[in-house]
């Protein structure tokens, strides 16, 4: 039997096996997203799915306040070596938000949407507007269906395949992205280019 992403232990073994498997550069989305927070006085920020940190370490340094959530414990254990205890992380899965009652002025969410089936990506859409204060912003980055790997592997339902030794994937298109965060404030749908092609997707509260 296959692992499913979103379980523990297929990010376990991955950090385990892979270590600091992206690096420690940020991601161009986190770059661009850092540029519109700074514009718009954004100063404290969820990023669900925060890994070790890597994407989120640009946000302290332009001076915001940084809380994750993370479903792999040795992601947290990389992210508190490489970067001290700036960041608060909740460690579980961002199908059980939330994790406090707070409000964000920002949401920062790269690559993990994609990874949740239908009913899951909804929640925590839902979730992360919520847990968003009035005139916030929230990003999310997204795989495309550009992507070469789309459509490979074992099709679990409309645009969503099993791949890669058990990662589940949905390939976002702009009428699917439409589709789910069109009533989430969304705004802005632009192409940025990382190890995938990828969305990034724009959503403002109270528009
Ligand atoms: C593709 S990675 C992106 C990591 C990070 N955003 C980065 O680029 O450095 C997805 C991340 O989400 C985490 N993750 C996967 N499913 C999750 C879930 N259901 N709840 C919380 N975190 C999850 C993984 O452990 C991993 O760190």
């Amino acid at each position: 039997m296959s692992n499913e992403t979103g379980k523990p232990e297929f990010w376990e073994s991955a950090f385990n096996e892979k270590h600091e498997m992206w690096g420690f550069e940020p991601s161009r989305s986190a770059v661009l997203t850092k540029d519109l927070f700074v514009r718009e006085s954004v100063k404290n920020i969820l990023v669900p799915g925060i890994g070790y940190g890597r994407n989120a370490q640009i946000f302290i340094d332009n001076g915001m306040a940084v809380t994750g959530i993370e479903i792999s414990k040795t992601a947290i254990e990389m992210a508190r070596k490489h970067y001290g205890t700036a960041m608060v992380i909740h460690h579980g899965s961002v199908t059980d938000m939330p994790f406090d009652n707070n409000k964000y002025d920002g949401v920062f969410c790269y690559a993990l949407i994609h990874l949740l089936d239908e009913s899951e990506r909804a929640k925590l859409i839902r979730d992360c507007y919520d847990q968003l204060a009035e005139n916030g912003y929230m990003v999310f980055t997204v795989i495309s269906k550009d992507a070469h790997t789309y459509g490979q592997g074992e099709l679990i339902s409309k645009d969503r395949y099993e791949m890669f030794g058990g990662v589940r994937m949905f390939f976002y298109d702009k009428e699917s992205i439409h589709a789910e965060f069109g009533n989430a404030g969304l705004f802005e749908i632009t192409e940025v280019t990382e190890n995938y092609p990828f969305y990034l997707i724009k959503c403002k509260k109270g528009r």
